[in-house]
C-alpha cells in the first residue's frame, strides 16, 4: 500500500494541509490536494491528516481507518479530576501477591500508543516480565552487578574508565546515589530483600535500537504514559532506573530478558496491586519559574 488521496471523495477542505507538521500536503492550481513526492519521505506517520479528514480520503502507508483510528469521545476529563488523579499517584513499592490480568496489561500497553514521539512511533519495544523464576535469576545478576560497581568505582583506573564511557549525569547518579546505597548492601538481593524490583509481580522494560533517533526520550514518555494508565486501573507502579544499566552491561541479563542484542534498555517500570493505601499526597516545593 502507498500514500494516497481519494480525489473522488476529497472535498478539498485543506485541513490536512493545516495539520501536517511536515507540509507534505499541497494544493494545485485547480484546488486539488496532492502529496508532495519530495516531502513524503518526511512523513512520521503521526496520523493527523487521517484523523482530521471528514471524508476519510487519505491513506498513509501502514495506517488504516479500521485498525488505527477510532472516534474521539465528545467528553474529556475535567482538569480538577485530572489533577486530582495526578496528585493521587504515588510510587508504589509494596505489592500484594496478586497477578495482574493480561487484559489489563494489554490495555496499559495500548495506552502508551497515545504518547507523543520523536520520529519513530514504534520505539520503544516493551518487554513484560512476569515469570518469577526469571525475575529471581535477574535479581541475582543485578545484585552482583551493583556489588561490582562499588568495587569498580573504588578503583581509580576503572572509575576513570567508567567516567569516560558515560555522561556526567549518569556518573553523578552512580557516585552520589547508587554506589553509596549499594555500599550498605541495599541492592543485595541474596539475603531475600528485593530493593530493586520490590517483589512486584510485573516488570516492564522499555528498550529500543541503540541508534534509533529519540529513543531515550520516547521511552521516558512511554513509561510515563504506562505509569499513569496503570494508576487509572487502581494499580501501582514505580519507575525503576536501576534495572536498565544492569541489563545493558550484563550480557546474561540481557539474554534472560530476551532483549535483542542491538537494543538498549532505557527505562523500566514495576507494576502490581498496592499493598497499602496512602492517606495523603505531598505538595512539593514550587519549582523555580522564570516568566519571560
Ligand atoms: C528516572 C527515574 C528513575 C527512578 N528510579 C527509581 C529506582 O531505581 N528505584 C526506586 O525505588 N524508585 C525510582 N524512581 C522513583 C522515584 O524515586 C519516585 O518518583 C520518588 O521517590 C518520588 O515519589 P513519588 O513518585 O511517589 O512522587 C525513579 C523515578 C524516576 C523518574
Amino acid at each position: 500500500m502507498e500514500n494516497t488521496i481519494n480525489f473522488e471523495t476529497c472535498d478539498r477542505c485543506s485541513l490536512c494541509i493545516a495539520v501536517c507538521p511536515y507540509e507534505i500536503f499541497e494544493k494545485d492550481e485547480s484546488g486539488q490536494i496532492f502529496l508532495n513526492p519530495e516531502k513524503i519521505e518526511f512523513c512520521v506517520k503521526c496520523g493527523h491528516c487521517m484523523a482530521i479528514c471528514k471524508s476519510k480520503s487519505i491513506t498513509i502507508e501502514g495506517l488504516s481507518y479500521d485498525n488505527n483510528f477510532y472516534d474521539l469521545l465528545e467528553t474529556n476529563i475535567d482538569s480538577d479530576s485530572f489533577i486530582n488523579f495526578l496528585a493521587n499517584r504515588r510510587s508504589i513499592r509494596n505489592f500484594k501477591d496478586k497477578e495482574i490480568p493480561k487484559e489489563i496489561l494489554n490495555k496499559i500497553i495500548d495506552a502508551t500508543s497515545f504518547a507523543p514521539y520523536g520520529v519513530s512511533p514504534k520505539d520503544p519495544m516493551i518487554t513484560v516480565v512476569q515469570n518469577k523464576e526469571i525475575i529471581e535469576k535477574a535479581l541475582l545478576l543485578m545484585s552482583n552487578f551493583y556489588e561490582d560497581l562499588v568495587k569498580w568505582i573504588k578503583n581509580p583506573i576503572s572509575r576513570y574508565m567508567i567516567k569516560r564511557g558515560i555522561n556526567q549525569e549518569t556518573f553523578n547518579t552512580i557516585t552520589h546515589h547508587i554506589v553509596p546505597a549499594a555500599k550498605t548492601g541495599h541492592y543485595n538481593t541474596k539475603s531475600g530483600n528485593d530493593n530493586i524490583s520490590r517483589s512486584a509481580p510485573v516488570i516492564m522494560i522499555f528498550h529500543a535500537n541503540k541508534g534509533a533517533e529519540e529513543h531515550t526520550n520516547n521511552a521516558i514518555i512511554c513509561v510515563t504514559y504506562a505509569m499513569l494508565a496503570t494508576h487509572s486501573f487502581g494499580l501501582g507502579t514505580t519507575i525503576i532506573g536501576l534495572i536498565p544499566p544492569a541489563i545493558n552491561k550484563v550480557k546474561e541479563l540481557k539474554e534472560l530478558f530476551q532483549i535483542p542484542e542491538e537494543n538498549e534498555a532505557v527505562m523500566s517500570l514495576i507494576l502490581g496491586y498496592p499493598k497499602y493505601k496512602y492517606k495523603r499526597t505531598i505538595k512539593r516545593e514550587k519549582r523555580e519559574i522564570n516568566w519571560i
